[in-house]
């Protein structure tokens, strides 16, 4: 490297890709705009800089001990299941989410049920002063002293503290606003992010505590900027909800230490969040009673089943062009199932407008709920009403099929526990559909069955 010239390094905003010149487009993510200029040399320092004296010694597997591996139960029954099983000591959990969404509440919440189950805590807040940090936990309820707070965006200084008090599990909110010395560009940029980021994988696993990150989402839907965060940390979890619903749903997008698939539900309460042990429930409260266009599906998310209403309505058109919308759920789906039932059932949906909605602002995009947006848009059609004690699923093909879907037994079960009477479902499902006890299953083949049984 040239002396006295200045070095630096060009990094995409979005997944860190590393480049000497500026580009147009990252070669990595295809993402446009978004190399900036960072100081290089980000040696990671804290790997390297030490001597080695002796060299490490390798262990067999079976001589590993799993004593010190045992998990931590926050007390958010919603929360253990996302991360599969309770906190791994020594892991490192990014939360991410939109601001306001609830990230710091929710890891207060954690700090808050361990530091009463005896263990100590951390919770570093770069964001809000003591006194801030005191105004939230006053609405949370009654803290355990083994609760410390500190705020400080130093690195260097983290590392101390924690050296110093070893505590069972802290927390860093959030990971944009720390910095470490060795990199000279500002908290928040791609270099000190993932500077930032190894320095507390470093302590989260020389030390085993476990580490919990709060990292911002761009507009994008991106930690913002550093994606290169996911790669490195064990776990990631997203908090994400609709603003204007106070319902809020945590996602583990990735995980070392258990399933990806399972979802947690909270609610945005007075006083903090609220686990909601039965979303579908929730899902379905104040549903309309004989109003057609309404139709209540089984999706999966992740191992855990969901009942959600879908809401149809279609008018005549005012206008040359219809008008079709779709929340929730994909508009192309849409305008497909609209297509197969004018097609093959003969609705002539050509001249009207259509808006297809989950209800409660959730988003599914599984081709199980194709069935009951079908039938939807049918009932509203036809002005028919859908017993609201029918529970459907099914995947829809082109030609009017109505193919079989998977998990049949948990989706029927879930039905079954929530007291519907009716479930219909594909006929290649048939066979495990035998157990089920309560409600009557119709299974059908094809649109034309499933319209004749709702009719
Ligand atoms: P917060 O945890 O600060 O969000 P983040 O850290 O993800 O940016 O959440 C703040 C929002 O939650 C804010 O809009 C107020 C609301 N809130 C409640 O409704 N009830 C509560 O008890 C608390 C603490 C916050
Ligand atoms: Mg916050």
């Amino acid at each position: 490297m040239a002396k006295g010239r200045p070095s630096t390094s060009f990094f995409c905003n979005e997944c860190g890709y590393e480049s000497s010149k500026w580009m147009g487009q990252c070669p990595a993510c295809k993402s446009w705009n978004t190399f900036v200029e960072e100081p290089a040399g980000r040696t990671a320092q804290s790997l390297s800089g030490r001597a080695r004296t002796n060299a490490p010694e390798p262990m067999s597997v079976s001589a590993v001990s799993l004593e010190s591996l045992e998990r931590y139960v926050t007390g958010m029954s919603e929360l253990d299941r996302v991360l599969g099983g309770g906190i791994v000591p020594g892991s490192l959990v990014l939360v991410g989410g939109d601001p306001g969404i609830g990230k710091s509440t929710l890891l207060l919440q954690v700090c808050r049920n361990l530091a009463s189950s005896g263990r100590k805590v951390l919770y570093i807040s770069g964001e809000e002063s003591l006194a801030q940090i005191k105004m939230r936990a006053m609405r949370l309820g009654e803290f355990a002293d083994d609760l410390l707070l500190l705020c400080e965006t130093d690195l260097s200084a983290i590392e101390e503290v924690i050296r110093k008090h070893k505590p069972a599990a802290a927390v860093i909110d959030s990971i944009q606003t720390m910095y470490s010395d060795s990199v000279s560009s500002a908290p928040g940029s791609v270099s000190q992010v993932r500077e930032a980021t190894n320095v507390l994988m470093m302590i989260a696993k020389s030390l085993s505590v476990s580490v919990f990150i709060v990292g911002h989402v761009t507009k994008e839907g991106t930690v913002a900027g550093p994606r290169v965060l996911e790669h490195m940390v064990d776990t990631v979890l997203y908090f994400e909800g609709d603003r204007y619903a106070s319902y809020r749903v945590l996602r583990a997008v990735k995980n070392r230490f258990g399933s990806t698939n399972e979802i947690g539900v909270f609610e945005m309460m007075g006083s903090g969040l609220a686990e909601v042990a039965n979303p579908s429930e929730y899902m379905l409260s104040g549903r309309p009673k004989d109003s057609s266009g309404s139709c209540v599906v089984c999706a999966m998310e992740g191992t855990r089943p969901l009942l959600v209403e879908i809401q149809a309505l279609v008018c005549r058109s005012s206008f040359g062009i219809p008008r079709r919308q779709a929340t929730g759920c994909d508009p192309n789906r849409v305008n497909l199932l609209m297509a197969v039932l004018e097609k093959r059932m003969g609705l002539k949906l050509g001249e009207c407008d259509a808006y297809v909605n989950i209800a409660g602002g959730m988003k599914m995009n599984e081709p199980a709920i194709d069935l009951g947006i079908a039938l939807a848009v049918t009932s509203s059609f036809t002005n028919t009403v859908i017993s609201d004690d029918t529970v459907v699923f099914g995947e829809v093909g082109l030609s009017g099929e109505v193919r079989s879907v998977s998990l049949v037994n948990n989706r029927a079960a879930e039905a079954a526990k929530l007291g519907f009477g009716r479930i219909i479902a594909p006929l290649g499902n048939a066979d495990q559909l035998k157990e089920i006890k309560g409600p009557k299953i119709i299974t059908v083949s094809t649109l034309a069955d499933a319209i004749r049984a709702i009719g």
